[in-house]
Order: structure tokens, then C-alpha cells, then sequence
């Protein structure tokens, strides 16, 4: 069995749900549920008793090392982190909590249980640990992309919590042995992603009639990867990769956030047009810049490419036409995620804009 953190949010439910796509191994799904931890998104497994699911916080040290003994874990994939870095802004310390001190709480909690084991059970466990491009800082237009050897330069409370997060990884293996390995991935999308980052959030908006918000000049750079192909690269590197290595995954789609928001207008204004005719570009908006904002992230996968053979399977035009199909199908899901807290946050971040 393996165990996840963080299996009920965006990424990690994906995770999930792929998995068993693929594999009759069991899950044990650690996830504390806070806003962004959605049972929803785990619905299909309901009955599946591959699938156990335990609400808790993986700061938790009494729970989750119960957990790895009592489930002879053989491997555990760190998904659970705050991860919004908006929200990081208005309040790090739950980052500083749950990405930091959570990440090293497992670290712990993983040393000593790894400890108790022998033989090929000890060898091949494995600690995964899941980051992102955003610890490496900000390049410019001109700069190469992200290789695994660029500095650690974070810029906001939430990268900086992830790279923190990293390090003790990275020490855990120098110091006590520990079989870990990390990814760094740029920015996911897909199904099931909150409505508080920028793709929901424009689909959910627009949809609204509401305007959809472009921070500074809408001229940052991301490179969007689609979520399946992040938890793909993940199966791989948790099966091939080397024990102490960091692997890079990007998706290979550099685009500014404009290109981005009118790529989404415009699969809207084919899929579901709006009543009167007009484009939902006419929605857009352009509302004050993010504080420290990053202005272009890329990733270098050379390495997972040439190492372990993974390649995102997705184009963005393909990944993006998916996920626009995917929330038109299912509105009731945004509906349901969107509850008073989100509400709550929309007003803070938005001030009346949303
Ligand atoms: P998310 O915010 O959608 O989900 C995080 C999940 O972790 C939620 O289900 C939440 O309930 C759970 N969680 C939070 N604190 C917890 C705690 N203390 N104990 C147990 N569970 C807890 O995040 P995501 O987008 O799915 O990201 C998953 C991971 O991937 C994170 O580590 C993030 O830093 C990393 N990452 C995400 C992206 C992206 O584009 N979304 C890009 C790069 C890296
Ligand atoms: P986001 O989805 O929050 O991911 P990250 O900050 O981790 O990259 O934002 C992606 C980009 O979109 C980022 O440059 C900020 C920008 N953005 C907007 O322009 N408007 C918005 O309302 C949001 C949420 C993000």
C-alpha cells in the first residue's frame, strides 16, 4: 500500500483516480480537508476497498505514524501543502505550518518508521515528495528554462515554504539515509482545480458573467502542464527514479496569462456562447498586479525525458479543450466547491470584483 497526503485536492485526487486506473495497489489517503480538500472529487471511489480514506493533518506525528505501521506503507507520495500563493500573501503562517513543519513532521515520522524495516521491504521504500518550478525564482524572457541545478531563489511565503520543504527532504536523505525523491513541476490544470487559480477561476467566472481578472500587464508566464501528465511523471519517477534525484516536469507550454484567458474565451465562445452573442473576452479585466509577482516560469524536463522517458502526453490546445469540456460537464461540482468560504475569499482577494 501506499500512502498520499493532500489525496482530496486538486492534484492529488487526480493522483487517485489515475492510479486506479492502472493499479490494484491500495491507497491510504491522508488529507486533512481544509478549503481546497474535496471529498467530491473522490466520489467514483465510493465502495472501491482499494481505496481508505482518513480525515487528518500530516503534522499529526501520533496518526501518521500509526498509519505507516498499522498499513505496512511501502511507499508515501507528500501531495497535502497550502498551495496558493495569493492566499500566502494575505496569511503565510498555514504555510509555514503545513508545508514546512507538516513536511518535516512526515519526514520524522517516515525516518523512524523506515528504521523498523528489513531487508528488500526496507530497500525499496520510498519517499516522494511533490514541489514546484516556484522554488527556483523568477526568469526573464530571455533566460533558459528551470534545470535541476538552478538556485533556489522562492520569492513568495508559499514558494519560500516549499523550498524550505525541499531542503529537509534533501537533508533527510544526506543525513539519515532516507530513500527520497522530489519533483518540481510547473503549473498544473485540469479537472477538479479550485476555482481560486487562474483557469477555474476564468471558466467558473465567465460563466458567472462575471469579470475575469488579469493581474499588472497579464504578460507573466507559466508553463502549463496538464494534470494527468504531472501524476503520470510522478508513477515513473516513483517506480524508476534514482534514489536522492530531483526531477523537473513541465508541461512544454510557455504562454502568457492573457494568451491563456483568451484561449478560454474563445473555447467558451464555441462550446457554451454567450446569450447575447458577444465574446467573453469582453469580460476581461485588468485589476492591480500580486505583490513579488514571479514574471515567467519554465521548466526543463530534459532530464525525466532522457533518464526515466516520461514526455507529457497533452498539447496546452488539447489539455485546455479537455478541462473546458470537463467544467461544462460539471457545473454542479464548481457549485458544490464554492461554498461561504469561498465566497469569503473572492471578496477579499477581489474587493467587489468578482
Ligand atoms: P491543493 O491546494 O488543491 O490541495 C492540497 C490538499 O492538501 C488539499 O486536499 C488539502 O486539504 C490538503 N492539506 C492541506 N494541508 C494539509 C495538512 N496539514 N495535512 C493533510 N492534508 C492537508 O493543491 P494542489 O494544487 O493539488 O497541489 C498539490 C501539491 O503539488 C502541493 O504540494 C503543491 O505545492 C504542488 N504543486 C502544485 C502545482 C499546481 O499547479 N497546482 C504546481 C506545482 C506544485
Ligand atoms: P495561479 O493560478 O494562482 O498560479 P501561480 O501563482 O502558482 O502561478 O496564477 C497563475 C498566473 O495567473 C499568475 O501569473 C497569476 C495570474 N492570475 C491572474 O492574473 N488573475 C487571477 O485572478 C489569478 C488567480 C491569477
Amino acid at each position: 500500500m501506499i500512502l498520499v497526503t493532500g489525496g482530496a485536492g486538486f492534484i492529488g485526487s487526480n493522483f487517485v483516480l489515475d492510479w486506479f486506473a492502472t493499479s490494484q495497489e491500495p491507497i491510504l489517503n491522508l488529507d486533512k480537508l481544509t478549503y481546497a480538500g474535496n471529498l467530491e472529487n473522490l466520489k467514483s471511489l465510493e465502495g472501491n476497498s482499494n481505496h481508505i480514506f482518513v480525515r487528518g493533518d500530516i503534522g499529526d506525528s501520533e496518526l501518521v505514524s500509526e498509519l505507516l505501521t498499522k498499513h505496512s506503507v511501502r511507499a508515501v507520495v507528500n501531495f497535502a501543502a497550502e498551495s496558493h500563493v495569493d492566499r500566502s500573501i494575505h496569511g503565510p503562517s498555514d504555510f509555514i505550518n503545513t508545508n514546512i513543519i507538516g513536511t518535516f513532521n512526515l519526514l520524522e515520522c517516515s525516518r523512524k518508521y523506515w528504521g523498523t524495516l528489513n531487508g528488500a521491504i526496507k530497500d525499496n521504500f520510498r519517499f516522494l515528495h511533490v514541489s514546484t518550478d516556484e522554488v527556483f525564482g523568477s526568469l526573464s524572457k530571455e533566460e533558459p528554462a528551470f534545470t535541476e541545478s538552478h538556485p533556489y531563489e522562492p520569492n513568495s511565503p508559499y514558494s519560500a515554504s516549499k523550498a524550505a520543504s525541499d531542503h529537509l527532504v534533501r537533508a533527510w536523505l544526506h543525513t539519515y539515509g532516507l530513500p527520497v525523491l522530489t519533483t518540481n513541476c510547473s503549473n498544473n490544470y485540469g479537472p477538479y482545480h479550485f476555482p481560486e487559480k487562474l483557469i477555474p477561476l476564468v471558466i467558473h467566472n465567465a460563466l458567472q458573467g462575471r469579470p475575469l481578472p488579469i493581474y499588472g500587464d497579464g504578460q507573466q508566464i507559466r508553463d502549463w502542464l496538464y494534470v494527468s501528465d504531472h501524476c503520470s511523471a510522478i508513477r515513473c519517477v516513483l517506480q524508476r527514479g534514482q534514489i536522492g534525484e530531483t526531477y523537473n516536469v513541465g508541461g512544454c507550454n510557455e504562454k502568457a496569462n492573457l494568451e491563456v484567458v483568451h484561449t478560454i474565451c474563445d473555447l467558451l465562445d464555441t462550446h457554451k456562447p454567450r446569450g447575447d452573442g458577444h465574446s467573453y473576452k469582453e469580460q476581461i479585466t485588468f485589476v492591480a498586479d500580486r505583490p513579488g509577482h514571479d514574471r515567467r516560469y519554465a521548466m526543463d524536463a530534459g532530464k525525466i525525458e532522457r533518464e526515466l522517458g516520461w514526455r507529457p502526453a497533452e498539447t496546452f490546445e488539447s489539455g485546455m479543450a479537455k478541462t473546458v469540456a470537463w467544467y461544462l460537464a460539471n457545473t454542479q461540482w464548481t457549485q458544490n466547491v464554492t461554498s461561504g468560504a469561498y465566497r469569503e475569499w473572492v471578496e477579499k482577494q477581489y474587493v467587489g470584483a468578482a
